[in-house]
């Protein structure tokens, strides 16, 4: 039984895998985990750029979505993506609105040991990605402004009457 719950936890890839260099192995199954919200235009830092909104999609290990409804935490072996996409108008019968297009950039969030890390994925085709260094800006803005332990609960409709219902939220985000 334990060996089934290893390999199953190795070919769905919900649990973090590095290479030697500490880089991390590109999740490339994430589109089946539980997604949790798609924003427009919240694009920050260096994938922002001015003109059409991107969206982005945020997706999260399935068995620490479970651990995080039954207790309002996240689990060592968390792991976060967020997938950013351009947006057009216009195509096929569309007349107004935006829809999604290709990937702009794939960034990954994970962690291991308690400690929090960020990993770029700047095209979204790497096969690993390398850790931010701790003074990047993503560790300051989500360790500031994270309404749940460095994520952004308070967007992802789903999880935020649970983190309330927990009493996990920091105040006033
Ligand atoms: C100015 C604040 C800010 C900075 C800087 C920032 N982020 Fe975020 N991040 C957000 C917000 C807001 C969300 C909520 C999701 C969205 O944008 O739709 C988010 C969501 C995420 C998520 C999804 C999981 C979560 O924590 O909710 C990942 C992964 C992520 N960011 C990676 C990064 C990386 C990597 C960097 C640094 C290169 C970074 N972020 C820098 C504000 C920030």
């Amino acid at each position: 039984m334990i060996f089934a719950l290893a390999c199953f936890a190795a070919e769905t890839g919900d649990t973090p895998r590095h290479a030697a260099n500490g880089s991390l192995l590109f999740p490339s199954d994430y589109r089946e985990w539980v997604f949790l919200s798609s924003g427009l235009g919240m694009t920050y830092g260096p994938a922002a750029t001015p003109g059409t909104p991107r969206f982005d999609n945020v997706f999260v290990t399935r068995a620490a979505y479970k651990a995080f409804v039954d207790t309002g935490h996240w689990p060592d072996n968390t792991m976060f993506v967020l997938e950013i996409r351009n947006a057009t108008s216009e195509g096929s019968i569309n007349k107004g609105g935006h829809f999604q297009t290709g990937i702009s950039a794939i960034e990954v969030e994970v962690k291991e040991k308690g400690k929090w890390t960020f990993y770029g994925f700047p095209k979204g085709e790497e096969s690993e990605g390398k850790a931010f260094e701790r003074t990047a800006t993503c560790y300051a803005c989500h360790g500031t402004n994270g309404a749940v332990d460095n994520t952004f609960v308070q967007f992802y409709p789903t999880l935020l009457p649970i983190a309330k219902a927990k009493g996990v939220l920091k105040a006033e985000k």
